[in-house]
Protein backbone atom coordinates (compact mmCIF):
# COMPACT_ATOMS: atom_id res chain seq x y z
CA UNK A 1 0.00 0.00 0.00
CA UNK A 2 1.16 3.66 -0.44
CA UNK A 3 1.51 5.66 1.81
CA UNK A 4 1.17 9.76 2.22
CA UNK A 5 1.51 12.06 4.90
CA UNK A 6 -0.15 15.84 4.91
CA UNK A 7 1.65 18.62 7.53
CA UNK A 8 -0.56 21.57 7.46
CA UNK A 9 -0.37 24.83 9.65
CA UNK A 10 -3.74 26.29 10.33
CA UNK A 11 -4.48 29.27 12.35
CA UNK A 12 -8.09 29.61 12.42
CA UNK A 13 -8.98 26.13 11.04
CA UNK A 14 -9.04 26.62 6.78
CA UNK A 15 -6.07 24.75 6.27
CA UNK A 16 -6.90 22.17 8.52
CA UNK A 17 -9.91 21.18 6.80
CA UNK A 18 -7.96 21.50 3.42
CA UNK A 19 -5.56 19.00 4.42
CA UNK A 20 -8.44 16.66 5.84
CA UNK A 21 -10.22 16.98 2.43
CA UNK A 22 -6.72 16.23 0.88
CA UNK A 23 -6.30 12.82 2.95
CA UNK A 24 -9.60 11.80 2.78
CA UNK A 25 -8.98 12.16 -1.45
CA UNK A 26 -6.04 9.98 -0.76
CA UNK A 27 -7.72 7.36 1.37
CA UNK A 28 -10.72 7.16 -1.73
CA UNK A 29 -7.71 6.28 -3.51
CA UNK A 30 -6.41 3.10 -0.84
CA UNK A 31 -3.56 5.72 -0.22
CA UNK A 32 -2.28 5.06 3.21
CA UNK A 33 -2.66 8.76 4.98
CA UNK A 34 -1.87 10.44 7.73
CA UNK A 35 -2.84 14.25 8.32
CA UNK A 36 -1.15 15.89 10.94
CA UNK A 37 -0.53 19.50 12.24
CA UNK A 38 3.31 20.67 11.38
CA UNK A 39 4.00 20.61 15.15
CA UNK A 40 3.33 16.55 15.05
CA UNK A 41 6.45 16.50 12.55
CA UNK A 42 8.81 13.76 13.32
CA UNK A 43 12.12 12.18 10.80
CA UNK A 44 11.09 8.91 11.50
CA UNK A 45 7.42 9.73 10.11
CA UNK A 46 8.90 10.10 6.74
CA UNK A 47 10.31 6.89 6.32
CA UNK A 48 9.19 4.92 4.20
CA UNK A 49 6.39 7.87 2.65
CA UNK A 50 6.01 7.68 -1.19
CA UNK A 51 3.98 11.07 -0.86
CA UNK A 52 4.30 14.39 1.12
CA UNK A 53 2.28 17.51 0.82
CA UNK A 54 2.74 20.48 2.88
CA UNK A 55 0.15 23.49 3.38
CA UNK A 56 0.22 26.56 5.20
CA UNK A 57 -2.07 29.88 5.53
CA UNK A 58 -1.25 32.34 2.84
CA UNK A 59 0.45 35.68 5.07
CA UNK A 60 0.83 38.64 3.33
CA UNK A 61 -0.83 41.99 2.60
CA UNK A 62 -3.55 40.53 1.00
CA UNK A 63 -1.87 41.80 -2.38
CA UNK A 64 1.51 41.64 -2.36
CA UNK A 65 4.47 40.19 -0.47
CA UNK A 66 2.85 36.84 0.42
CA UNK A 67 4.77 34.23 2.27
CA UNK A 68 4.38 31.39 4.77
CA UNK A 69 4.30 31.86 8.23
CA UNK A 70 7.48 31.36 10.19
CA UNK A 71 6.26 28.60 11.96
CA UNK A 72 5.93 26.82 8.60
CA UNK A 73 8.59 28.05 7.17
CA UNK A 74 11.04 26.81 9.98
CA UNK A 75 9.67 23.66 9.87
CA UNK A 76 9.71 23.35 5.96
CA UNK A 77 12.91 23.83 6.23
CA UNK A 78 14.35 21.53 9.07
CA UNK A 79 12.27 18.68 6.91
CA UNK A 80 14.44 15.88 6.14
CA UNK A 81 12.64 14.35 2.85
CA UNK A 82 13.64 11.04 1.71
CA UNK A 83 14.44 11.35 -1.97
CA UNK A 84 12.12 8.90 -3.59
CA UNK A 85 8.86 10.89 -1.73
CA UNK A 86 7.09 12.83 -3.87
CA UNK A 87 6.58 16.32 -2.44
CA UNK A 88 3.52 18.83 -3.54
CA UNK A 89 2.48 22.05 -1.83
CA UNK A 90 -0.66 23.55 -1.02
CA UNK A 91 -2.11 26.55 0.80
CA UNK A 92 -5.80 28.49 1.47
CA UNK A 93 -5.83 32.16 0.82
CA UNK A 94 -8.32 34.96 0.98
CA UNK A 95 -7.54 37.35 -2.17
CA UNK A 96 -4.55 36.97 -3.44
CA UNK A 97 -2.03 33.90 -2.99
CA UNK A 98 0.46 35.66 -5.42
CA UNK A 99 4.15 34.49 -4.42
CA UNK A 100 3.09 32.04 -2.00
CA UNK A 101 3.98 28.46 -3.76
CA UNK A 102 7.59 30.20 -4.80
CA UNK A 103 8.26 31.05 -1.31
CA UNK A 104 6.96 27.98 0.07
CA UNK A 105 9.46 26.26 -2.23
CA UNK A 106 12.15 28.16 -1.25
CA UNK A 107 11.83 26.36 2.39
CA UNK A 108 11.81 23.00 1.38
CA UNK A 109 15.25 21.37 0.52
CA UNK A 110 14.39 18.53 -2.13
CA UNK A 111 16.24 16.96 -4.89
CA UNK A 112 17.37 20.63 -5.56
CA UNK A 113 13.64 21.40 -7.12
CA UNK A 114 12.69 24.92 -7.14
CA UNK A 115 8.93 24.59 -7.64
CA UNK A 116 6.27 21.40 -6.29
CA UNK A 117 2.83 20.24 -7.79
CA UNK A 118 0.40 22.91 -6.14
CA UNK A 119 -3.11 23.24 -5.09
CA UNK A 120 -4.92 26.22 -3.58
CA UNK A 121 -8.28 26.83 -2.30
CA UNK A 122 -9.97 29.67 -0.46
CA UNK A 123 -12.89 28.21 1.82
CA UNK A 124 -10.93 24.86 2.25
CA UNK A 125 -13.00 22.61 -0.34
CA UNK A 126 -11.60 20.43 -2.28
CA UNK A 127 -12.38 21.53 -5.58
CA UNK A 128 -13.07 19.32 -9.46
CA UNK A 129 -9.89 21.13 -10.11
CA UNK A 130 -7.54 20.28 -7.44
CA UNK A 131 -8.54 16.45 -7.87
CA UNK A 132 -6.90 16.46 -11.65
CA UNK A 133 -3.84 17.91 -9.97
CA UNK A 134 -3.77 15.63 -7.13
CA UNK A 135 -4.62 12.28 -9.69
CA UNK A 136 -1.69 13.68 -11.68
CA UNK A 137 0.42 14.11 -8.35
CA UNK A 138 -0.65 10.47 -7.91
CA UNK A 139 -0.18 8.86 -11.20
CA UNK A 140 2.97 10.67 -12.54
C1 LIG B 1 -1.81 38.43 9.02
C2 LIG B 1 -2.57 37.85 7.84
C3 LIG B 1 -2.13 38.11 6.56
C4 LIG B 1 -2.83 37.59 5.45
N1 LIG B 1 -2.39 37.87 4.20
C5 LIG B 1 -3.06 37.40 3.13
C6 LIG B 1 -2.62 37.71 1.79
O1 LIG B 1 -1.60 38.37 1.57
N2 LIG B 1 -3.36 37.22 0.76
C7 LIG B 1 -4.49 36.48 0.95
O2 LIG B 1 -5.12 36.10 -0.02
N3 LIG B 1 -4.91 36.14 2.20
C8 LIG B 1 -4.23 36.58 3.27
N4 LIG B 1 -4.68 36.28 4.56
C9 LIG B 1 -5.85 35.40 4.70
C10 LIG B 1 -5.50 33.96 5.11
O3 LIG B 1 -4.41 33.44 4.36
C11 LIG B 1 -6.70 33.03 4.88
O4 LIG B 1 -7.79 33.51 5.61
C12 LIG B 1 -6.40 31.60 5.26
O5 LIG B 1 -7.35 30.75 4.65
C13 LIG B 1 -6.41 31.35 6.75
O6 LIG B 1 -6.08 29.98 6.96
P1 LIG B 1 -6.38 29.27 8.36
O7 LIG B 1 -7.89 29.32 8.60
O8 LIG B 1 -5.95 27.85 8.14
O9 LIG B 1 -5.61 29.94 9.42
C14 LIG B 1 -4.00 36.79 5.65
C15 LIG B 1 -4.43 36.53 6.96
C16 LIG B 1 -3.74 37.04 8.05
C17 LIG B 1 -4.21 36.74 9.46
Amino acid sequence: MKKAIIFYQSKTGTTKKYAQEIGTYFQAKQIDTLCLPVEEYRESLLQNTDYLLLGCWTKGLMVIFQQPDNIWGDFAKKLIVPKSTKVALFATFKIRSGSMFKNMAKCVNHNGSLSFPNLKSRNGKLSEKDKIVLDEFINN
